[in-house]
């Protein structure tokens, strides 16, 4: 594990914006995993300005998103699949069919979890894996407890995650269910590049890269990955 201690977040993103960067361009077939969240706006800032400046082209690139919630459609402005148009797919050169979320409005959720599933291996796997963490630990949506084992599946949100998140729903009921990519799906991830930023991410950043490896911290097991980045600005490194 590579540990990267920023003076802030800006300088956080853009490395890893550069990292992100160099790996297209010697791999334009690369296979990119995102994430959501507040985390990864700056990173993908970052990538949209090297393509305005034509530095990069995500042509060639497919994307697979790590979670979705249950019960929320790619139109309405709460899903993730309307975060990453807003955030990132709509200003880049991507292909629509190669943007890849899991479909929180499937009539048949498990099955939903498996075709996402069959659709990474079909592509090979992900070569570098995005990953913000939860103030508890979680990766994706796999909350405390989740198995280690685990492909993509359904989750139920922790009552920490709906707190965190219910910002965003302005009050309205958010979903208590997620589809998320599993800790073995993204365990499978040839790179993973985890972002964090801010003290209230401090000690859960302190559990997962100092700690006991334990589903209760699920970041912890990045431990066990042989190939991690990860950027923290000072906040998010204060308990280190
Ligand atoms: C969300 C997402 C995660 C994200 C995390 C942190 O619930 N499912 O993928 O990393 O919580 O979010 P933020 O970056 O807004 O702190």
């Amino acid at each position: 594990m590579q540990l990267i201690i920023n003076e802030n977040h800006q300088q956080s993103s853009e490395q890893a914006a550069k990292s992100f960067a160099k790996f297209i361009r010697q791999n334009p077939k690369a296979v990119l995993g995102f994430a959501t969240g507040s985390t990864p706006l700056l990173l993908y800032a970052k990538l949209i300005e090297y393509y305005q400046r034509k530095e990069l082209s995500f042509q060639s690139i497919t994307a697979f998103n790590l979670d979705e919630y249950v019960g929320i459609a790619a139109d309405n402005s709460h899903s993730y699949a309307y975060f990453m148009q807003k955030n990132l797919f709509s200003n880049i050169d991507i292909l629509a069919q190669n943007c890849h979320i899991p479909n929180g409005m499937s009539t048949d959720l498990e099955l939903e979890c498996e075709r996402y599933e069959h659709l990474i291996l079909a592509n090979k796997g992900i070569d570098i894996q995005l990953l913000g963490i939860g103030r508890n630990g979680h990766i994706g949506f796999n909350e405390p407890a989740s198995s280690f084992e685990e492909n993509t599946h359904i989750v139920n949100l922790s009552p920490s995650t709906l707190e965190a998140n219910s910002k965003y729903f302005n009050n309205q009921n958010m979903p208590k269910k997620a589809i998320t990519m599993g800790i073995a799906s993204i365990l499978r991830a040839k790179k993973i590049i985890l972002l964090a930023e801010g003290d209230d991410k401090a000690k859960a950043i302190k559990a997962s890269l100092t700690g006991e490896i334990t589903p209760t911290m699920p970041a912890s097991i990045l431990q066990s990955h042989p190939n991690v980045d990860v950027y923290l600005d000072q906040a998010a490194a204060s308990l280190l």
